[in-house]
């Protein structure tokens, strides 16, 4: 099972390798699970106990995962709306794993992930701050700044073809 609670120790410890992929097991899934809730119900406070919702639940959903070393340290998850269209949602990096680089591949993992399974558009409710990072990743805006999940997002797209 992938451990989660440990966070890098000191700025001399060498740069563990980053690598993203779907999760492997029920571990690394739990795991996956875990950053989630420290990130948008601890940290954030988007959710009040649990960010789990019926997609979580649905086997067309696909978890990924962010690896540093052997740890889970960012998530992202991505689901079909049915119609070409792919929704990619819970994108979160531990906080003392934030702006080393893992961030940028799990987004463009989930756009590749999404594409390869015949996905021709990808959406994506950007929190404002966010939207500059997306960006830069090819993703645009779509209409203006809403109210989603009470804090200010951004719906955002981009193609999968
Ligand atoms: C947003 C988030 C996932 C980015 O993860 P990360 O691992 O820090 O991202 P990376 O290290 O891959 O960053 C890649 C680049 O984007 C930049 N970047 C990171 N966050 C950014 C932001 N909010 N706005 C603009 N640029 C940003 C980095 O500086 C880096 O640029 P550089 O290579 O030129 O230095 C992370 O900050 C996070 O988990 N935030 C809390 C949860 C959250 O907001 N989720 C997104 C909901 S829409």
């Amino acid at each position: 099972m992938t451990d989660v609670l440990h966070c890098p120790s000191t700025s001399s410890d060498p740069a563990p390798p980053l690598r993203c992929r779907p999760v492997a097991d029920a571990g690394e899934l739990a795991a996956h699970h875990a950053i989630r809730h420290e990130v948008f119900v601890v940290e954030q406070g988007l959710f009040a106990g649990s960010d789990l919702d019926a997609h979580d639940a649905d086997p067309a959903t696909v978890h990924l995962v962010g690896l540093a070393g052997e740890q889970v340290a960012g998530v992202v998850r991505l689901w079909p709306h049915g119609d070409g269209r792919w929704h990619g949602d819970r994108l979160a990096v531990r906080t003392g794993w934030r702006h080393l680089g893992l961030g940028r591949p799990l987004v463009r993992l989930a756009v590749r992930t999404a594409g390869a399974a015949g996905g021709e558009l990808m959406t994506a409710h950007v929190q404002v701050r966010n939207v500059r990072f997306f960006q830069a990743l090819g993703w645009s805006p779509v209409g203006q700044v809403e109210d989603y999940l009470g804090a200010a997002h951004q719906l955002m797209t981009i193609a999968l073809r």
